[in-house]
């Protein structure tokens, strides 16, 4: 029997009907902050990624030569992708461009509880709006957007500048391998990376940064940094939106893009890999062969909001079961077509079996049986059973439908 690859799941239709019921809060989420979807393909030129995504998301990545022998990938992140789509396709765009998307990724990672190899993000990008306001407003959304699941989650916001001041003298490749680090709280390794680049004593001031509460006491460890205005007015923001969230300036982010405002979330209930969204702002266009343009985003990991979420009953279709004999299978069919477009959902048997087994089947996986046979068909009604109380009258199908549909409604 041939399984399914490593790190990747099957879903039932239980599973993606709950699936598609909270992708669609965060959908509706961003629709009503004015984010518009796009997509992009799912491999991309390896380069996309290689050219600033990071060492370990490079580690990380599904690279494969194609038959023309050009090296592709299966898309990491969407980021990338979004803004090289923005090169081509929307320079001129009036800005700023609010767009956001739902999208597979794919990451040869170990798998484990909340750790795929693909996995599915919802996520926004805002390009070429550079403000305390443009910051605030992605982690309002992102957190809109979780709030709208019903996860408990908490949001940690920060400031790449504290910790680019105290690393400035190092070289940029040191700085990442010391954000690497911090990004994956390996304190051990960061003391014994400084240690290898002599420079032991920032070890206390980047573990004290992490432990700041605001940003006056951030200030004090890494001095004035030109960003203070900045980060008071985003912070200021987001406490005027309501947003709940806590200062840590300890962020570093794995992805190495990010030039400024940098946020988390975490859930609850999910041990180790409890992040579920991650953002911040950027400058990639540059890279990529156009402006340089500022740009801010997350990306919210679906999956582990489903895990954390647990059981998601969505709401559930009333289910029409069309019970015909062979004589009243032309009526039956347009009886099935006229619920169908009054968007009932209406089965039909397709298994030649008698009434009595149609109707055993409908009673086990439908709501309502729509019983037509010759008589009815004759009399231009049907026989509708509500299979839940047992209650049955003949009506035209015009008044089954509002019955059903009024059932659907209750
Ligand atoms: P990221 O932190 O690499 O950021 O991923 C975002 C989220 O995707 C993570 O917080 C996590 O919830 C989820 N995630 C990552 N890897 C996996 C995995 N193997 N299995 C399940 N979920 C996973 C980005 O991808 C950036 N593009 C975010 C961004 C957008 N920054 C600016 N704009």
């Amino acid at each position: 029997m041939i399984q399914k690859p490593r790190g990747t799941r099957d879903f039932l239709p239980d599973e993606m009907e709950a699936r598609r019921s909270v992708e669609a809060k965060m959908r509706e989420a961003g629709r009503r902050f004015g984010y518009r979807e796009v997509s992009t393909p799912e491999f991309e030129d390896t380069e996309l990624f290689t050219l600033r995504s990071g060492e370990g998301i490079m580690q990380e990545m599904y690279v494969f030569e194609d038959k023309g022998g050009r090296s592709m990938a299966l898309r990491p992140e969407i980021t990338a992708a979004v803004i090289r789509m923005y090169i081509n396709e929307a320079k001129v765009a009036p800005k700023p461009l609010r767009w956001c998307y739902f999208a597979d990724c794919f990451r040869y990672e170990r798998p484990q509880k909340g750790r795929y190899r693909q996995f599915w993000q919802f996520g926004a990008e805002l390009i070429g709006a550079d403000t305390a306001i443009a910051d605030a407003e992605v982690i309002m959304l992102a957190a809109d957007a979780l709030n709208a699941t019903g996860v408990t989650w908490d949001l940690r916001v920060g400031h790449l500048a504290f910790m680019k001041n105290l690393l400035k003298d190092l070289e940029m490749v040191a700085q990442r391998r010391v954000m690497a680090h911090l990004d994956k709280k390996d304190f051990e390794g960061l003391e014994t990376t400084l240690a290898d680049m002599g420079k032991e004593d920032l070890a206390g001031s980047l573990s004290a940064l992490a432990e700041c509460r605001t940003p006056g006491e951030a200030f004090e460890i890494a001095g004035t940094i030109p960003e203070k205005e900045r980060v008071e007015q985003m912070t200021g923001i987001l406490d005027e939106s309501g947003v709940l969230y806590s200062l840590n300036f300890g962020i570093a982010r794995g992805l190495d893009y990010y030039t400024g405002m940098v946020f988390e979330g975490f859930a609850q209930n999910l041990g180790a890999e409890n992040q579920i969204v991650g953002g911040g702002a950027y400058r990639l266009a540059h890279l990529f062969g156009g402006d340089d343009v500022a740009s801010c985003g997350f990306a919210i990991g679906f999956d582990r909001v489903m895990v954390s979420l647990g059981d998601v009953q969505p709401a559930k279709d009333t289910i029409a079961g069309i019970v015909y004999t062979n004589e009243g299978r032309s009526f039956a069919l347009a009886v099935a077509r006229a619920f169908r477009a009054e968007g009932i959902r209406a089965e039909m048997d397709l298994m030649e079996r008698g009434l009595g087994a149609q109707m055993a089947h409908a009673s086990k996986s439908a709501d309502f049986a729509v019983v037509i046979g010759k008589r009815e068909a004759d009399a231009g009604q049907v026989t509708l059973k509500n299979l839940h109380s047992g209650e049955q009258k003949a009506l035209v199908p015009a008044a089954a439908i509002a019955e059903v549909k009024a059932y659907g409604a209750r």
